[in-house]
């Protein structure tokens, strides 16, 4: 199906979560199935414009699941970005706003080098806040980011039209 409509309707949505009026979009459900999984996993690979990157950079937590995943069918490696505190290496960190909160991102300083092409992934994209402080700390090591893939787009929040302008192509499954 053209639409992923077949993987819209796996997705369930929960009100006030984890605030007052919020709507939580919850992938759990999609993860549950195998062959859901597997094909976003083969609709997020299909989305990828160009050769495979050198790394995967996912996002703590749910991004973890579907980075590891496409890394794999790719054959490239998983750049781990993660909230605060969880490196044990030496660290850069960037602090974020986000659709419910606030937050921080940290990656290993020496994950990877200058000019390595990376491809960002995460479950879903709101207002940005998340992508974007991820695409500034990847690219403060000298990183190469220019597409980032997602599951789910809210597009009324904006965060896919703060990447572009940042020269970051976003490709979401579902909007
Ligand atoms: C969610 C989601 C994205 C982010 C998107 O993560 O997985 O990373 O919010 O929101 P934004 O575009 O407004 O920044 P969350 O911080 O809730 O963490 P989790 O994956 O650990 O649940
Ligand atoms: N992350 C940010 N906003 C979200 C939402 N509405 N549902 C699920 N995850 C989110």
């Amino acid at each position: 199906m053209d639409d992923n409509s077949d993987l819209r309707d796996m997705i369930r949505t929960i009100p006030d979560h984890p605030k007052p009026g919020i709507l939580f979009r919850d992938i759990s459900t999609l993860m549950l199935d195998g062959g859901a999984f597997s094909a976003t996993i083969d609709r997020l690979a299909d989305a990828l414009e160009g050769d495979p990157p050198d790394l995967i950079a996912g996002i703590e937590a749910r991004g973890f699941v579907f980075a590891s995943a496409l890394a794999y069918r790719l054959g490239c490696g998983v750049l781990m970005l993660r909230k605060r505190g969880k490196l044990p290496g030496s660290t850069i960190s960037i602090e974020y706003a986000l659709e419910y909160g606030t937050d921080m991102l940290e990656m290993h300083d020496d994950a990877c080098g200058p000019g390595a092409n990376l491809v960002l992934v995460d479950d879903l994209i709101a207002t940005g806040g998340t992508a974007l402080a991820a695409v500034e700390l990847l690219r403060q090591r000298g990183a190469r980011v220019n597409q980032a893939l997602f599951v789910i787009d809210l597009p009324d929040l904006g965060g896919a039209e703060r990447l572009r302008e940042k020269d970051v192509a976003p490709h979401a499954l579902i909007a």
